[in-house]
């Protein structure tokens, strides 16, 4: 359901560095025209995405875990959030928290992700991050990429939205390949995601 501004309402879910949640910021006004970023909400209170959320001047709110005592009191502290600020879409964008088959469900096609391989390649429990090129290089891969899915109950498990291939070279540590996927892939994928969304959503209405 879109809210009343016809601007799609979009939180910021990160764990760390945050530079998918830098493209998101900077694609606004270009790519992304149809929808604002509303919030941030890290598990981490260290997480460098939370500073560029504030020099975005973007709202921001840590959820810990471990001190709000679970899994389902995080989960109910963040629907309160995201009620609160009338959020239309959840964006995991570098997230590595599992969110339960409860919580999955509320949000059904209202969450996605976006993940450094070309599903159903390199994903699933236990698979993210850096964990995902080591994988890739062990497999000898020629082509990885990106992908940006929506999530369901199961890990990287939900409809496929889009893909991006990238290409391995030889030499590619982890790091390497990392920064490649990043830079030509999920940097470009996620506000496309967002802003087609947006425009899904407009239509609908
Ligand atoms: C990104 O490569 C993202 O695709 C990955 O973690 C990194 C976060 O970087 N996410 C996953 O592996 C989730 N399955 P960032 O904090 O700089 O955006």
């Amino acid at each position: 359901m879109l809210n009343r501004c016809a601007s799609l309402r979009v939180a910021v879910l990160v764990s760390g560095g945050g530079t998918n949640l830098q493209a998101i910021l900077d694609a606004r006004g270009s790519v992304i025209r149809h929808a604002q970023i509303a919030l941030v909400v890290s598990n981490n209170p260290n997480a460098y995405a939370l500073e560029r959320a504030a020099k975005a001047g973007v709202p921001s709110l840590v959820l810990n875990k471990r001190e709000l005592g679970g899994q389902s009191a995080f989960e109910a502290a963040l629907v309160q959030a995201l009620e609160e600020h009338h959020i239309d879409l959840v964006v995991l964008a570098g997230f590595m928290t599992i969110l339960s088959e409860d919580f999955t469900r509320r949000y059904d096609r209202r969450i996605i992700n976006v993940h450094p391989s070309l599903i159903p390649a390199f994903c699933g429990k236990g698979c993210y991050g850096l964990r995902v090129h080591e994988l890739a290089l062990e497999r000898g891969v020629k082509v990885t990429g990106a992908t940006v899915h929506y999530v369901n109950e199961i890990p990287d498990g939900g409809e496929i939205i889009l893909q991006k291939p990238v290409e391995v070279l030889p030499g590619d540590t982890p790091e390497v390949l990392q920064r490649r996927v990043m830079e030509q892939a999920e940097w470009i994928l996620l506000p496309k995601a967002i802003e087609l969304i947006a425009t899904n959503k407009q239509k609908e209405n």
